[in-house]
């Protein structure tokens, strides 16, 4: 088959032919019918992204590659942060992130212990996904949950200072469904009292927010920043995440503890860059030690493959139109909802609380986010909802602290503290539900959307 053809041809025949499958039998779009499902989310992609993916195969690499550094790069440049580390998941950034907090190097931060020593706590919310938290409780520090406002679905920042002791070591939550939390308050609540901020922004790639000194992507005004990359996700590569950092020493750590925890930092199969690699002296090893197996962290192996990276380089490029697709998707129900209820003579606020942006953001919404008011049966709407082929999601663990993963931690009492209330925490477990605005949504799959909701709550 490949006879008279340089290997680059042979390559270029097989990719066009991919090319060509993807057009032919993935990219054949279907007019939407009333009855057809419409999912929350979806992969939207094109044969960019699947020759990629045959081209990374090709090179047969598998592991971290020339696709990773370009992701690395290209995606730390759109974010506009220095450092990132692309990883096999948004959990797993997660961990990567808030591990880097616990390493012996940040005992004397400009001065200051700055480690998270098993004990310690951290500020977060239980209105969430369960591994913003995970980690915290894995290594045997205590997450403090604030309760969140609705309609922003957010931390209540008003609960910040008493969430404060002096075991308190970091914020950690997300910006829930796109929509950013307020970064002014808890930025200045960290900076106040010396704490580490990491900003889950899996759900909210693409949200921007306006500090005192200009307009931000969301993830990059907190210490550390976590992406995931998981299909439902504002861009995919299949499982992927992302972990990200202005800051070298966290860059540093975050590389270590993602790559078994080793000192050296040079890439999969490659040695020596440094031109030190046998005349350092570490811990109590012999002078000279091979600086490849030289291992500064008790460390994970958290790298992603190059064949994710490749789909993550093909999406990226068309990044920012999902951006502007999911705002647009956003507005439309919205204005849907209020206008389809005016004509049948409610106001629809009278049933449903709609989503708020947050003051000085700009939201890369990954959903549209719905409470509904006393009186009406959030069951019987959403069953109806469901039943007219759309699709809806809770909000993750609703209060992750009523879970049987918290028996035993509810039954001793320890291992977390509530702060206040989770009155609104609970009544988003009780009341809330939310439908999804990605890009592959049309017109016509909006407007079926806006009707079911209006006929379920009328
Ligand atoms: C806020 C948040 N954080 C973390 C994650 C975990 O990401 P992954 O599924 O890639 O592990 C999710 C998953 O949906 C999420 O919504």
């Amino acid at each position: 088959m490949f006879e008279n053809m340089t290997e680059k041809e042979a390559r270029e025949h097989i990719l066009e032919s991919v090319a060509k499958y993807c057009d032919t039998f993935h990219n054949v779009k279907k007019d939407f019918e009333p009855g057809d499902r419409i999912s929350y989310a979806s992969r939207v992609y094109d044969s960019d992204e699947m020759t990629n993916l045959v081209d990374s195969a090709l090179d047969f690499w598998l592991t971290a590659g020339r696709y990773t550094d370009e992701f690395e790069r290209s995606f730390a440049a759109y974010l506009g942060v220095r450092f990132c580390s692309l990883v096999n998941s948004g959990s797993s950034a997660n961990l990567n992130a808030f591990m880097a907090l616990t390493s012996p190097l940040l005992e004397n931060y400009n001065g200051r212990d700055r480690r998270v020593y098993p004990g310690d706590e951290i500020i977060t919310v239980a209105a969430g996904f369960p591994t913003t938290v995970a980690p915290v409780i894995q290594y045997g520090a205590v997450p403090v949950f604030v309760d969140v406002t609705v309609p922003e679905y957010n931390i209540d920042v008003t609960g910040l200072e008493d969430a404060l002791s002096d075991k308190t070591k970091a914020v950690m939550i997300a910006h829930t469904l796109g929509n950013p939390f307020d970064l002014r308050a808890v930025r200045a609540f960290c900076d106040k009292h010396d704490l580490w901020l990491i900003e889950d922004n899996c759900d909210a790639l693409g949200s921007r927010y306006e500090m005192e000194d200009g307009w931000h992507f969301t993830g990059t005004i907190g210490d550390i920043g976590t992406s995931s990359f998981y299909p439902p996700h504002h861009m995919t590569m299949g499982e992927g995440g992302a972990v990200y950092t202005n800051d070298p020493l966290l860059n540093r750590i975050i590389r270590s503890m993602r790559d078994w925890g080793r000192d050296c930092v040079c890439p999969s199969g490659k040695d020596n860059l440094c031109g030190h690699r046998f005349d350092g002296q570490y811990g109590e090893l012999p002078f000279g030690y091979d600086h490849k197996y030289v291992y500064s962290h008790f460390g994970y192996n958290l790298k992603a493959t190059d064949m994710q990276a490749a789909v993550g380089c093909a999406q990226l490029k068309k990044f920012p139109t999902f951006v502007e697709k999911r705002k647009k998707n956003f507005e439309h129900l919205r204005e849907g909802l209020k206008e389809r209820a005016k004509a049948a003579g409610f106001d629809i606020e009278d049933k449903l609380i709609l989503p708020v942006a947050t003051p000085h953001s700009d939201p890369s919404w990954f959903g549209f986010m719905m409470t509904c008011r006393e009186g009406v049966d959030r069951k019987a709407v959403v069953e109806s909802v469901e039943s007219a082929g759309v699709q809806t999601r809770a909000l993750f663990a609703g209060n992750l602290t009523k879970h049987p993963c918290f028996d035993e931690m509810r039954s001793t009492g320890k291992g977390y503290r509530i702060v206040g209330t989770l009155d609104n925490t609970d009544s988003i477990m009780n009341r809330s539900f939310w439908v999804g605005v990605y890009p592959g949504m049309t017109a016509a799959m909006l407007d079926h959307m806006c009707e079911s909701i209006i006929k379920a709550v009328n």
